[in-house]
């Protein structure tokens, strides 16, 4: 899963966001400058011992810790549905799935560490409630037509946005993408799969899908973050290689990507204003509902307090778990010194 987080700055870093990328201090940093926008130019990647703008650092860590805190929250939605899942196979799938995006968490806080900020900084952050994770977990998941749905739209957005994370310039962050596609292409296929099984059953099952379409579609679209002109970081971020395609053509090519599989389900999409645009060769599509995008970010929606409440207690709970991990590993280690002794 992934978050419109580029273009959302943490709280209390609002001004800081907007602030221009200073210049070099001196003409030794001129000179990094120069080779480091040299790389960027020709395509190569940064990696973590690289010199790097101090903005540019700030800004991979805002985006590397929004997406690993997505991942983790996006946990708790599909966690809730696990022991209610309808059959031992689909139970089986949903296990694999929910435990895939922990392993996405631990993959992208791994990486935001190789820039200099601990696992502890940032889970402090999304814990205090600092730190921004993706809107669209901050719903509540009320049939068991949402875990398909979640897979087909939430990781199906979530794809369209990680692709051209593969190609970002920083290394770490580029090389985890590759294995988390992967693996949402197996999220998107399992949740449009489990629907396609609906449609076919009751007039009841089809109902319910149609219903968790209906409350999905426009938060999904939110999810690709608010539109190009509205977007004051991406021009930066793109001339950093770090966001390759806009907000607004991401958008786009999931619409047009997604309308063809809803005709195949059997599904309509709630939006009047949808249709094929034969002069520009994409779909139109009607305005999205900002107000409440941003009072969700901002903390306000149906379900921030508990997803955090929840997420706040599952790591209060596991805190034997750290302490004995760290104790076993303070046991090898003296364990080690004797023998080398
Ligand atoms: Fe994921
Ligand atoms: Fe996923």
């Amino acid at each position: 899963m992934y978050t419109q987080s580029f273009s959302v700055p943490d709280e209390g870093d609002k001004q800081a966001a907007l602030k221009t990328v200073p210049k070099p201090q001196s003409a030794a940093e001129a000179e990094l400058q120069k080779r480091f926008d040299e790389r960027i130019d020709a395509d190569g990647r940064i990696e973590p011992r690289d010199w790097m703008p101090e903005a540019y650092r700030k800004t991979l860590v805002r985006q590397i810790s929004q997406h690993a805190h997505s991942e983790i929250v996006g946990m708790l939605p599909e966690g809730n549905w696990i022991s209610r899942a309808p059959s031992l196979k689909r139970k089986a799938i949903l296990i694999a799935k929910v435990q895939d995006e922990g392993g996405h968490g631990l993959y992208l806080y791994s990486a935001a560490e190789t820039l200099g900020t601990s696992r502890d900084q940032m889970l402090d952050g999304l814990h205090s409630g600092k730190a921004k994770y993706s809107s669209i977990f901050n719903y509540p998941t009320l049939s068991w037509a949402d875990m398909g749905v979640i897979g087909w739209l939430v990781d199906g957005a979530a794809i369209m946005n990680q692709i051209p994370l593969c190609r970002c310039s920083y290394g770490p962050y580029a090389r985890a993408m590759v294995r988390v596609c992967k693996e949402e292409s197996f999220h998107q296929r399992q949740g449009y799969e489990a629907l396609l099984v609906m449609m076919k059953g009751s007039q009841a099952q089809r109902e319910m899908v149609q219903d968790a379409v209906n409350r999905y579609w426009w938060k999904c679209l939110a999810m690709f973050g608010p539109p190009d002109a509205d977007s004051p970081n991406s021009a930066q971020g793109t001339r950093w290689g770090i966001k390759r395609i806009s907000n607004d053509d991401l958008r786009q090519k999931f619409v047009d990507a997604t309308v063809p599989q809803a005709e195949v389900l059997g599904v309509s999409l709630p939006d009047p204003d949808l249709k094929w645009n034969e002069a520009r060769g994409h779909y139109d599509y009607g305005a999205i509902d900002w107000d409440e995008f941003w009072q969700v970010v901002n903390g306000h929606g149906p379900m921030n307090r508990e997803r955090l409440a929840t997420r706040v207690k599952a790591h209060d709970d596991g805190a034997w778990v750290r302490d004995a991990a760290v104790a076993h590993a303070d046991k090898q280690k003296q364990r080690a010194l004797k023998s080398a002794a």
